[in-house]
C-alpha cells in the first residue's frame, strides 16, 4: 500500500510532524460510538485513522491491542500506535497513544512480547520488561529516493503495557542497505535455539532473523520466492505452531499478508503449512500441490480482513491461537464514507488446524468469548422453499447486529443458488449466497449502497471457494451495522466485507433461485453493544 500512502500524504501532515507534533502526547478522545456505520461490537479507534492491528500481547488478565494509528486524520498519515485493553476480547478500554513517531521516523507495525527472563535486561526478572518490536519508517529517505528507508526499532513497558520508552540505540536492525520494503516484525520465543525469532516481510518473501536480547539481529534464512501469491508486496507476517485438530501432530502456520493480490482484488491474507527448524521454514509438500491450482489459499475470502496476525503470550492454560485483522482494504480505506473516525478491527478470531481432504487447512471462528453479549434467541425453520420463492424469519431485534446459526439442506444435483438478504426500503440490499453448480460463497455488496465513494468497492460479487461433505451447508454470520463476517462449513472458507447502506438494513429474507431447498434452519441472536453511551 505504501506507495499509495505516500501519495494521499499531504504536505501539511509532514510540516506538522516535523515541526513537533511528533511529540505531542493526548489524552484519550472518548469516542461517541453512535455514529452512522459505527461498529457497535467490534473494535473501532475513538477518533480518526486506524489501520492494522500491532503489538497484541495477552500480561495478567489483559489483551493488549495496538494498531496503526493517525490521530490527527481521518485518512493515514504520521503513524501512531494507537492502544487499547480488554480482559474478554469483547468489551474495549482505550487508552492514550502507546509510542509516537519521532526524528527516526513514522511507527509502522509490528509486535510484542513479554521478556519474561529480561533476556533484553530493559527491566527485571521480578517485572520483566514488555518489548515492542517495530518498524521506522524514514520518510525523508523515502521522499529522497533512498531504499534503506525501513529498518525495525524496539520501545519497551516497565508498567504491563501502559506506558512504553523507546530504546536508545534504535534501530536494532538496520536495513541490508537495499529492501525497501523491509517491515512488520513478528517476534516470538523459539524454546529449542533459547531465542526470539523475527519474521519479517523482505520485498515479496519473508525473512528469517534470531536474536537472543531483541537487540543483535542475526539473518536466518529466506522463503517464498515463487511460491503461492505474489501479486503484491508481502507484509505483516506471523509464524506460529497447531496441533493438527484430532492428531498427534503439530505444523508451523506461516501467515504472510499482501497487497494487492488478494483472492477478490486488492489486500489478502495468505498462509503456508509447514515446519520451522529453528532456521528455516519448509512448507509441506502436500500442501504446496494442494494450492498449486490457486497459488494460494486464504485466511479469509472476503475483502476486509487485512494484516490479521496474532496475540502474543496466550497463556498455555489457554492454549488458543488468537488472530485479529483490519477490516479493510487498502483499495478504498481512505475513501469509505465515515468522518469522525475511519476503520476498525475484525473480531478476534480462535484458529485451528485441520487435515482437510483438500489438505492442511487453518480454520477460523469467532472467539467464544463473544457468546456473552448474545440476547433474545430467536429460532426458526422453513421447509421445502421452491424455486424463486422466498421466506423472512420474523426477528425482534434490527439485523444490523445479530448473529445467524443457519443450516440449509440441499437437494441432490441442486443447481441453485440461495441468498440470505438483508435490504432497506430504499431498495438497498446486501447478500450473502451458496452457489451449488461453482460450489461457491457468494457476497453480494454491489447494491449494498451509494457505492460511488470508490470504483473499486463493489465492482463485483465476491466468491471463495466452499465445496460441501454433504448436503447441507452451515454457515455462521455476523452483523455489526456496516460489516458481516461470514464463517461457513466450521469456519473452513471465511468473509469479510464491509457495506455502507445510505438508511439501515431492517428486514432479512431467505431466497432460492434456480433450484430448491429442502429446508433452512437456524437461531438468531441480537449482539449487545459493548461501548459505553
Ligand atoms: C499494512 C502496512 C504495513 C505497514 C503499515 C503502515 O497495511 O502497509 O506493511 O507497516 O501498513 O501503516
Amino acid at each position: 500500500m505504501f506507495k499509495q500512502n505516500c501519495q494521499l500524504l499531504h504536505t501539511a501532515l509532514v510540516i506538522a510532524l516535523v515541526l513537533g507534533g511528533c511529540n505531542r502526547r493526548m489524552a484519550v478522545q472518548p469516542g461517541t460510538y453512535g455514529e452512522q456505520h459505527r461498529p457497535q461490537w467490534h473494535y473501532s479507534p475513538p477518533q480518526k485513522w486506524m489501520n492494522d492491528p500491532n503489538g497484541m500481547f495477552y500480561y495478567e488478565g489483559n489483551y493488549h491491542l495496538f494498531y496503526q494509528h493517525y490521530p490527527e486524520a481521518s485518512v493515514w498519515g504520521p503513524m501512531h500506535w494507537g492502544h487499547a485493553v480488554s480482559k474478554d476480547l469483547v468489551h474495549w478500554e482505550n487508552l492514550p497513544i502507546a509510542i509516537y513517531p519521532d526524528s527516526l521516523g513514522y511507527i509502522f507495525s509490528g509486535s510484542a512480547v513479554v521478556d519474561w527472563q529480561n533476556s533484553s535486561g530493559l527491566g527485571s526478572l521480578e517485572n520483566p520488561p514488555i518489548v515492542a518490536v517495530y518498524t521506522i519508517h524514514d520518510m525523508v529517505a523515502q521522499k529522497a529516493g533512498r531504499l534503506d528507508c525501513e529498518s525495525q526499532g524496539i520501545a519497551f513497558s516497565l508498567d504491563k503495557g501502559k506506558t512504553w520508552t523507546k530504546y536508545g540505540k534504535n534501530p536494532v536492525l538496520p536495513n541490508p542497505g537495499n529492501i525497501p520494503d523491509f517491515r512488520d516484525p513478528k517476534v516470538s520465543w523459539d524454546p529449542r535455539g533459547s531465542n526470539w525469532i523475527m519474521t519479517l516481510a523482505a520485498g515479496d518473501v519473508i525473512s528469517f532473523w534470531s536474536s537472543k536480547n531483541l537487540i543483535n539481529w542475526e539473518h536466518l534464512s529466506d522463503f517464498g520466492k515463487g511460491l503461492g501469491a505474489h501479486g503484491g508486496v508481502w507484509e505483516c507476517p506471523d509464524l506460529f505452531r497447531m496441533k493438527v485438530e484430532g492428531a498427534n501432530e503439530y505444523k508451523w502456520v506461516l501467515v504472510v499478508n499482501l497487497n494487492p493480490g488478494g483472492p477478490n482484488g486488492g489486500s489478502g491474507t495468505q498462509y503456508f503449512v509447514g515446519e520451522f527448524n529453528g532456521r528455516q521454514f519448509i512448507p509441506d509438500a502436500s500442501f504446496l500441490s494442494s494450492i498449486s491450482k490457486e497459488s494460494g489459499v486464504w485466511l479469509d475470502y472476503g475483502r476486509d480482513n487485512y494484516a490479521g496476525v496474532t496475540w502474543s503470550d496466550i497463556p498455555e492454560s489457554d492454549g488458543r491461537r488468537i488472530l485479529i485483522g483490519w477490516m479493510s482494504n487498502w483499495d478504498y480505506s481512505n475513501v469509505v464514507p465515515t468522518e469522525t473516525w475511519r476503520n476498525g478491527a475484525t473480531l478476534p478470531r480462535s484458529l485451528t488446524l485441520h487435515n482437510t481432504k483438500q489438505g492442511y487447512r487453518v480454520f477460523s471462528n469467532p472467539v467464544k468469548e463473544l457468546q456473552s453479549i448474545r440476547k433474545k434467541e430467536t429460532s426458526w425453520s422453513f421447509l421445502d422453499l421452491k424455486s424463486g420463492q422466498f421466506v423472512a424469519p420474523k426477528l425482534p431485534f434490527s439485523p444490523l447486529q445479530s448473529e445467524w446459526d443457519l443450516e440449509l439442506e440441499l437437494p441432490e444435483g441442486s443447481i441453485g443458488k440461495y441468498w440470505i438478504e438483508l435490504f432497506n426500503d430504499l431498495g438497498e440490499r446486501y447478500r450473502i449466497g451458496y452457489d451449488a453448480v461453482g460450489k461457491q460463497l457468494l457476497s453480494d455488496r454491489t447494491k449494498s449502497g451509494p457505492n460511488q465513494f470508490s470504483d473499486r468497492f463493489a465492482r463485483s460479487i465476491h466468491a471463495a471457494p466452499l465445496p460441501l461433505s454433504g448436503s447441507k451447508l452451515r454457515l455462521h454470520l455476523l452483523f455489526d451495522v456496516a460489516s458481516v463476517e461470514v464463517f461457513a462449513e466450521e469456519g473452513s472458507t471465511v468473509m469479510t466485507e464491509l457495506f455502507f447502506p445510505t438508511r439501515p438494513f431492517t428486514s432479512v429474507k431467505l431466497v432460492a433461485e434456480g433450484g430448491d431447498l429442502l429446508s433452512a434452519k437456524g437461531k438468531t441472536w441480537h449482539l449487545e453493544r459493548v461501548w459505553a453511551k
